[in-house]
C-alpha cells in the first residue's frame, strides 16, 4: 500500500505544467495555443526528453519516460493536475485536497468532482483509473453490476469511459476531438461532438465544468422516463453507466433497497406525486433546480432553466449522476453527498426529490 504519494513535494509542480501550456480563456471550448506547447516532435528539446508523465511515488510531474500517443508532451493526467480555478481549464486531480464542501458546489472541485481520495488509497470514493490511482482491491477490473475489464480503468478508450471504446489506446481514442469546438447541445454523433468526449452520450456541457454552479449555470444530462425494464439508452448519462454497470440500480434478486433504487424515471410518474411535484421546495410549475441532486431532461436545446416544470414530464429524470460523481467524492460510493451523517452533518440530498422526507 501506498502512503499517501501525493502530498510529497507539491510545491514543484505549481504552477506546473498549467503555467507552461497554453490553456484556454474561459469559454473557448477546444484547446488553442503553439502546438509545441502540447506537443513535441523528437521528443527532444536542447538534448533533453521533452515528455512529462505524472510520478505518483514522487507526487509531481517529472521529465522522461516513453513518448506519448499523438505525440504529446504528457498524459491525460499530466494535463489535467491542478488546482480549479475559474475558467475553463478542467483539473480532475490536485496535489493538495480539494475544497468539496457538503455537497461539491461551493468549493473548487468540477462537475465530476475529483480523483483526490482515490488517489489517497480511499478505493470507495472513486473510480480507480491507472496512473492515478492503484487498482480497487475490493472490486478489481469488474464494475459492480458488469463484465470484467480487459486492463484496470483507463480514462480513454477501451477499458476507459472517454472517447472511443473501440480505440484501446486512451489519446487515440480522442480522435482529435481536443481540436474541435465543443460549444452548445452535443448530439453524441461523434467523439467530439458527444457530451464530454463521451462516446454517443447527448447533453449540455457548461462551458465552466461546473464551477461553483448555479440553477441557471450548469451542466445539463441527457435521459427520459423509461419504461418497463428495457435498458437505459446508450445516449443518456445513465446509459452511460450502463456501459460497464448493467443495470445496476435495476437488478433484481439482491435484497439491498439501493440496488433497485429506480434510475431513468421521471418525477412526473412518482406516487405519492405530490411529494415528487415538490422536488426542491416547489409545486411542479417551476420548481427551482438543485445543482447538488441534479435531474437528467429530453429537452434537447441551448437553454439552461433556472426552474423545471415538472409535471410537464421528461424534464425530471432520476439518473446516475443524481446520486453519484463520475470522478470520485470524499463520500463511499463516489455519492454526491454524505446522506448518511445528515442531519448532523453532510446532507439530505434524498429529502430533496423525497420531498415529504426532508
Ligand atoms: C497536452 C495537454 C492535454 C492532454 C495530454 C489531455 N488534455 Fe484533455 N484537455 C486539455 C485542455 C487544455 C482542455 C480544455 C479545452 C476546453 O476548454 O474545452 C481539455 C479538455 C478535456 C475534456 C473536456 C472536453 C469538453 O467537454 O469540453 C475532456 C473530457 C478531456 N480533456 C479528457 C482528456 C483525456 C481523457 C486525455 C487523455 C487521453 C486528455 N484529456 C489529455 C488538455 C489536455
Ligand atoms: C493545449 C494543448 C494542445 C495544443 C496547443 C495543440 N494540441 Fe494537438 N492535441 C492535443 C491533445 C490533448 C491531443 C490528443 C487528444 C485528442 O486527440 O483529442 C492532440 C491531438 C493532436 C493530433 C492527433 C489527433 C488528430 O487530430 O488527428 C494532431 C495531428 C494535433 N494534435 C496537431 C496539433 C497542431 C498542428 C497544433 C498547433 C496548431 C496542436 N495540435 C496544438 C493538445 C494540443
Ligand atoms: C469503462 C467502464 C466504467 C464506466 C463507463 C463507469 N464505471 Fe463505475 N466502475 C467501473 C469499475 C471497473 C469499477 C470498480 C473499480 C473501481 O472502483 O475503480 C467501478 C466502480 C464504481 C462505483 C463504486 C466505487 C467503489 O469503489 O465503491 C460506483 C459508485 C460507480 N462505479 C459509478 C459509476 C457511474 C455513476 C458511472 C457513470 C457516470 C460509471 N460508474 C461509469 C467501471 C466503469
Ligand atoms: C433525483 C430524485 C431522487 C433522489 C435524489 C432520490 N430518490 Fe429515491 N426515488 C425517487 C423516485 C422518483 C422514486 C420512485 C417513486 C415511485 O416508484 O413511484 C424513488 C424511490 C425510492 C425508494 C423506493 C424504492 C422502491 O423499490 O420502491 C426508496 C427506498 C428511495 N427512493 C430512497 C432514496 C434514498 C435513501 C435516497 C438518497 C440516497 C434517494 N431515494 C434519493 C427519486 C429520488
Ligand atoms: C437515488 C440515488 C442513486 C442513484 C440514482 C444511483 N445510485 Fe448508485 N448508489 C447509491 C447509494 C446510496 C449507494 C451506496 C450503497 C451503500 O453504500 O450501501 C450506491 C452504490 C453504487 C455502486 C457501488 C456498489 C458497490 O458494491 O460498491 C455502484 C457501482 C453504483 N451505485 C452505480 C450506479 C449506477 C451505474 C447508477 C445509474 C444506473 C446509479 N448508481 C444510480 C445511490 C444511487
Amino acid at each position: 500500500m501506498r502512503a499517501t504519494p501525493l502530498l510529497i513535494s507539491a510545491i514543484l509542480l505549481i504552477p506546473g505544467l498549467a503555467g507552461l501550456l497554453g490553456w484556454p480563456a474561459a469559454g473557448v471550448a477546444r484547446v488553442q495555443g503553439p502546438c509545441s506547447d502540447c506537443h513535441t516532435i523528437h521528443n527532444s528539446r536542447q538534448g533533453e526528453p521533452m515528455t512529462y508523465f505524472f510520478d505518483r511515488d514522487e507526487g509531481q510531474l517529472v521529465t522522461g519516460g516513453d513518448p506519448n500517443p499523438a505525440l504529446l508532451v504528457t498524459g491525460c493526467v499530466g494535463c489535467h493536475l491542478g488546482v480549479n480555478s475559474a475558467g475553463s481549464m478542467p483539473y480532475v486531480l490536485s496535489l493538495e485536497e480539494p475544497d468539496y464542501g457538503l455537497t461539491g458546489t461551493g468549493g473548487n472541485t468540477r462537475a465530476a468532482g475529483s480523483f483526490y481520495w482515490v488517489a489517497h488509497g480511499q478505493d470507495r470514493k472513486g473510480h480507480n483509473v491507472t496512473g492515478l490511482a492503484d487498482w480497487d482491491r475490493q472490486h478489481g477490473y469488474t464494475p459492480p453490476g458488469g463484465t470484467v475489464l480487459p486492463a484496470q480503468l483507463t480514462c480513454a478508450g477501451a477499458a476507459g469511459c472517454h472517447g472511443s471504446p473501440e480505440v484501446a489506446t486512451p489519446a487515440t481514442a480522442l480522435q482529435g476531438s481536443h481540436h474541435q469546438e465543443k460549444s452548445g447541445w452535443r448530439d453524441g454523433g461523434t467523439v467530439a461532438t458527444s457530451y464530454r468526449l463521451l462516446q454517443g452520450v447527448q447533453g449540455l456541457g457548461d462551458p465552466s465544468f461546473e464551477w461553483q454552479p448555479s440553477a441557471s449555470q450548469r451542466n445539463k444530462y441527457y435521459g427520459y422516463h423509461r419504461s418497463g425494464s428495457s435498458d437505459p439508452a446508450p445516449d443518456t448519462i445513465s446509459g452511460f453507466c450502463a456501459r460497464c454497470h448493467g443495470d445496476f440500480h435495476q437488478a433484481t434478486g439482491d435484497g439491498s433497497p439501493w440496488l433497485r433504487h429506480p434510475v431513468d424515471f421521471d418525477l412526473s410518474q412518482g406516487e405519492p406525486l405530490e411529494e415528487y411535484l415538490g422536488y426542491n421546495g416547489g409545486d411542479g410549475t417551476a420548481n427551482p433546480y438543485n445543482v447538488a441532486v441534479p435531474l437528467a431532461t429530453a429537452d434537447t436545446s441551448d437553454q439552461v432553466p433556472a426552474t423545471i416544470e415538472i409535471s410537464a414530464g421528461d424534464q425530471a429524470v432520476v439518473m446516475c449522476l443524481s446520486c453519484h460523481r463520475a470522478h470520485g467524492s470524499p463520500v463511499d460510493a463516489m455519492l454526491r453527498w454524505d446522506y448518511k451523517s445528515w442531519p448532523a452533518n453532510g446532507y439530505n440530498g434524498c429529502g430533496v426529490c423525497h420531498s415529504s422526507k426532508n
